[in-house]
């Protein structure tokens, strides 16, 4: 997607460099950044330098074949595919990634090692790009359904960012409002802010910006009245790990906005690649909820008046914090799973019968 009009992804590699696009200095600064090694990997996803599930399963990726170039041997290379396994807990693309590669790197040879990882880390990337343009083909039916009712414009509420940028490209939740767009249904987003850390404001407001779509920031709680209104008219968000029960984990608030859509008669939609989705665990209370630092509650980053960024502390000093950065929405809120393969209720069947 675009950005001053130019095309980027989020992460490409190039002279043995991963290169990222630093998402913590979004929507002030765009700047990419060069990973030369695994320790930069596993810091950029702990520092949410890059964020959101694919993304920081693709940089995973790419982190196994810096680990590689730093050193060929097999015990530095498991080592290194846990620690970035335990970079952020609950996102399961992170673990599908790093498993991904080093199943393909069982039984090849050490000389051959390091192109089998780029060549899978590549492939997890393109593979990326593909998916969330087929959620976009297939979510943009829905939009358009929308559309053919109502015959103006579709307003549509989203939370965090599953945007391009936590994506490869095109994104997950918001890739059905570029292919509506891209195909003249007008389109409204109502973009949540996302508290702590803004993702919303600061990164889909942003990205939608730059690709021309109307949209406006709303505080988190807003949304339930703009739901009692009438002025929302579906929810797409993303996830970071959906479980074969269709119970999906997604960024803290998701819960409440669905809980509201639902008390309002409204679609709330979940886009998702199919590997965000965890066959294994049954009991959504079994997903690790990550944890983050408290500061990410109690200070504010932004602009002075000067123009340069600097850090508020927001709460009074003595006050005790919690930082909880996902929550689980239970299928029975759960209108429809919109992945590469077509729309399909959010059900143990329908999972199964889509996916195996
Ligand atoms: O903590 P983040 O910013 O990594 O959380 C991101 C989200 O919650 C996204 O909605 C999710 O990863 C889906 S991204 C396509």
């Amino acid at each position: 997607m675009k950005i001053e009009g130019k095309e980027h992804r989020t992460i490409w590699f190039e002279n043995n460099i991963v290169k990222i696009i630093d998402q913590t200095k979004l929507p002030h600064q765009f700047i990419i950044k060069d990973i030369k090694t695994i320790k930069e990997s596993i810091n950029a996803i702990k520092t949410m330098e890059v964020r959101g599930a694919p993304l920081i399963g693709a940089t995973a990726a790419y982190g196994l074949v810096l680990a590689i170039i730093e050193s060929n041997d097999q015990y530095f290379i498991k080592k290194s595919a846990e620690d970035l396994i335990n970079s952020r807990p609950t996102a399961i693309n992170l673990k599908w990634a790093v498993d991904r590669v080093m199943n393909k790197l069982l039984g090849v040879n050490s000389d051959k090692i390091l192109d089998v990882a780029k060549n899978e880390a590549k492939d997890i990337c393109d593979e990326d790009i593909k998916f969330c343009e087929n959620i976009g083909l297939n979510g943009l039916k829905i939009i358009e359904e929308i559309y053919n009712k109502k015959k103006d414009t579709v307003n549509i509420l989203t939370h965090c960012n599953a945007g391009w940028l936590a994506t490869i490209n095109w994104g997950t939740a918001t890739s059905p409002i570029y292919h509506a767009y891209k195909k003249g249904i007008p389109v409204h987003v109502w973009v949540d802010e996302t508290r702590p850390r803004n993702q919303g404001a600061n990164l889909t407001s942003y990205e939608l910006n730059e690709e021309k779509i109307p949209n406006t920031i709303i505080a988190d709680n807003t949304g339930g009245i703009l739901m009692q209104r009438g002025d929302v008219d579906m929810c797409i968000v993303g996830t970071d790990r959906t479980l074969s029960t269709g119970d999906v984990c997604n960024k803290i608030g998701t819960y409440l906005k669905a809980l509201a859509a639902y008390d309002n008669d409204i679609p709330f939609y979940v886009a998702l690649p199919s590997s965000t989705i965890d066959w294994d665990i049954k009991d959504f209370k079994d997903i690790p909820i990550e944890e983050r630092d408290s500061k990410e509650l109690s200070h504010i980053e932004g602009l002075d008046v000067d123009g340069k960024i600097k850090k508020l502390l927001v709460y009074p000093s003595k006050s005790k914090v919690m930082n909880l950065a996902f929550d689980v929405t239970p299928a029975k809120y759960v209108t429809g799973l919109i992945t590469e393969k077509g729309v399909c209720e959010a059900s143990t069947d329908a999972i199964q019968k889509m996916f195996r």
